[in-house]
């Protein structure tokens, strides 16, 4: 009887055990922040953030060359776009 307890402690120690090692990591360094980069005007700009804030919608399609999406609506004032210069 006691040897039976001793393996269902083992047993349930060792399912404990695994739960604990299964859990995901918490920690999220600030480099692996989401990306979603564009170019305008020759410029790569991570509009990740403007996703979901912008006035004209998500229209970003990621990695590709949106100048022209760009300058149908907003012209040439690539001003607005500085704050989102992607620096690796
Ligand atoms: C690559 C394409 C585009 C980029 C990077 C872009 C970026 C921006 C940025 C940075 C702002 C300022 C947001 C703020 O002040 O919080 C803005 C505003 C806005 N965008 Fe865009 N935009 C793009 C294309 C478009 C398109 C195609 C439309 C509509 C068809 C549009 C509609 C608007 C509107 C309505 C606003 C707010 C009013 C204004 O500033 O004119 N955007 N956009």
């Amino acid at each position: 009887m006691k040897k039976i307890l001793i393996i269902f402690a083992l047993l349930f120690l060792s399912a404990i055990v695994l739960v604990v090692a299964r859990q995901p990591s918490q920690e999220q360094s600030p480099n692996q922040e989401a990306l979603c980069l564009i170019t305008v005007n020759g410029q790569v700009y991570n509009v990740a953030k403007l996703r979901s804030t912008h006035p004209g919608g998500d229209i970003y399609v990621c990695d590709t060359d949106m100048t022209e999406t760009f300058n149908s609506k907003h012209g040439i004032d690539y001003g607005r776009l500085s704050q989102y210069l992607y620096t690796p």
